[in-house]
């Protein structure tokens, strides 16, 4: 693809993106079955389906743009995924990887916010109004989920404290 001007980077970026959420949505079904705890694997489940509509966002967003999805590997999910597997290996108890998996879900969310304030940026500056708001959405989706994470992490930190 070629790599000239700021349409053809927005495109870069978004590639990158839908890769992600693609990676994600299979991550996610991989942990909400291992996590022991209902409630989160519920949690995981939800943001599972939410993140297929993401994917679905961003095809209507190349759509808009008149292109399609790029092959381009988003580096960031790929390596909180393998640090998830190699701690796996290290057969940590079930709370504790209960607790490591919300934290590496966190990690995701804020790289996806991250990731998506920019693309809505670019998307501003380009004044391509669809994508705004579809990026918007998707945006919307990562805050909240990144906040439940966080709550969850905490409530369950507490419990676990409260029983060592
Ligand atoms: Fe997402």
């Amino acid at each position: 693809m070629r790599l000239d001007n700021p349409k053809d980077l927005f495109v870069y970026e978004l590639s990158a993106m839908y890769d992600g959420e693609n990676r994600i949505a299979e991550m996610l079904t991989e942990v909400a079955d291992r996590v022991g705890d209902e409630t989160l694997t519920q949690m995981l489940r939800t943001h599972q389906q939410e993140t297929r509509q993401q994917a679905k966002n961003l095809e209507q967003c190349f759509q808009q743009l008149g292109t399609s999805p790029q092959q381009v590997t988003c580096g960031p999910v790929e390596a909180i995924h393998r640090e998830y597997r190699e701690f796996l290996d290290r057969q940590p108890s079930a709370d504790v990887l209960t607790m490591f998996a919300l934290g590496g879900a966190a990690k995701i969310e804020h790289f996806e916010i991250a990731s998506y304030r920019g693309l809505v940026g670019k998307a501003m500056l380009m004044g391509e109004t669809k994508c705004i708001q579809l990026l918007e959405t998707n945006l919307l989706q990562e805050e909240e989920t990144a906040g439940k994470l966080e709550r969850f992490a905490n409530e369950l930190g507490q419990r676990m404290l409260a029983t060592a």
